[in-house]
């Protein structure tokens, strides 16, 4: 599979990965419609499901098949025939489909999970690619949990799968136990020693276990991984898996140091999405979390408030419109100073001047101390008074 250097895939797995965390469970029709916010924002895959886990499962793979036209559809396997079949028949009416199968690659897995051998394995994971390429052309590769793997032989076992025939390898920090260095060293490494690397695009599928995933999918993209696996609100098993929205952002506040590589994802549409999947998943995001949380565009502190102010990029590198938020927020606290009540005020059509402002400021701050937030109903009884 031919594919532009400059192009990086979103991979989006909100409705595989996100979706498999307690309490986050969605109907199909629940995941269509998000699904079709998706395809509007313009991920290049979406992981519909994991069709051998339950009926209701392979349903939702067959209909988001049905539903959805630009964005390869994706369906998650372990690497044995029953569950390839199965995802095979699920995407049939897809328009373009792709089977993702894999295997541990860490001799912890090996091991602990399989009671088998490293010989054993890389055998099931070419059958397993060989297998998938029967159904389709495009076959993912995951290596799970290749964060803690040994790299000659994730090496190997890569070598290995993308001579079967896998058009994507990806590498999982599944326990999100890497550091930004340490996960590009493992793609570095792969890149280096894995001789037929450059017929296969590089994933990264990181989690967030150390609150590092974001930053460990950017390290890999600087080393060559050409496809991000992420969801929205950075929803997945434990901690989470990488945040769309930040990688997003990322490459385009950093798009010239990271090279020019560009997403097809339309920013403004952020904001929504953020919010549709937070209530359907029933999975409240942190008010402070980056682009999508309510304080991401807040302002408080008096300083910071003076000097947004003054000029707005004194505190903002990203635009709140970019990212579908309707304006900047100045919040009215007991940090606040004279410069934000007095933009409240003449947004509520007060023109104040300084002696007035003076003592509405001392009774605001009086207030502001007896309540968390001050609101446009007590400005306008600030000023009567
Ligand atoms: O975290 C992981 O390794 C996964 C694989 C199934 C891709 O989710
Ligand atoms: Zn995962």
């Amino acid at each position: 599979m031919l594919h532009d250097p400059n192009h990086l895939y979103i991979f989006d797995t909100t409705l595989r990965d996100g979706e498999q965390v307690p309490g986050c469970q969605l109907s199909t029709k629940e995941k269509i419609d998000i699904a079709l916010d998706l395809e509007k924002l313009g991920v290049d895959i979406i992981e519909a499901g994991f069709p051998v886990s339950s009926p209701g499962d392979f349903q939702s793979v067959v209909e988001l098949s049905r539903a959805l036209k630009e964005p390869i559809i994706c369906a998650l396997t372990r690497a044995n025939k029953k569950d390839i079949d199965v995802a095979a028949e699920s995407l049939k009416e897809a328009k373009r489909s792709r089977i993702h199968t894999g295997i541990g690659s860490s001799d912890m897995h090996i091991k602990h999970k399989f009671n088998s051998t490293r010989e054993e394995i890389l055998e099931r994971a070419i059958e397993a690619v060989k297998y998938a390429k029967k159904y389709v052309e495009d076959v993912e590769f995951y290596a799970e949990d290749a964060g803690r793997a040994d790299k000659a032989y994730l090496a190997q076992m890569i070598e290995g799968v993308i001579k079967a025939g896998a058009t994507v390898v990806n590498i999982p920090d599944t326990n999100g136990y890497c550091l930004p260095d340490q996960y590009g060293e493992i793609i570095q490494y792969l890149k280096e020693n894995v001789s037929n690397i450059d017929q296969a695009i590089i994933s990264a599928h990181c989690h967030n276990d150390l609150g590092l995933a974001t930053a460990n999918s950017i390290s890999g993209i600087q080393r060559g991984v050409r496809q991000i696996e992420c969801t929205i609100n950075g929803i997945g098993e434990r901690a989470g898996n990488t945040s769309l929205e930040e990688v997003v952002m990322i490459m385009k506040v950093h798009n010239e140091f990271l090279g020019n590589i560009e997403t097809t994802i339309d920013t403004k549409f952020f904001t929504q999405i953020s919010q549709k999947v937070s209530r359907l998943m029933n999975m409240p995001v942190q008010p402070n979390k980056a682009i999508v949380g309510k304080n991401a565009f807040a302002h408080s502190s008096g300083i910071h408030q003076d000097g947004f102010l003054k000029h707005r990029e004194n505190y903002e590198i990203i635009r709140p419109e970019d990212v579908g938020v309707e304006e900047a927020g100045i919040i009215l606290t007991a940090r606040s100073g004279r410069a934000a009540l007095n933009h409240h005020l003449l947004r509520l059509g007060y023109q104040i001047d300084k002696e007035k402002l003076k003592s509405i400021y001392s009774a605001f701050l009086t207030l502001a101390d007896e309540k968390k937030e001050i609101k446009d109903e007590d400005l306008h009884q600030l000023v009567k008074n």
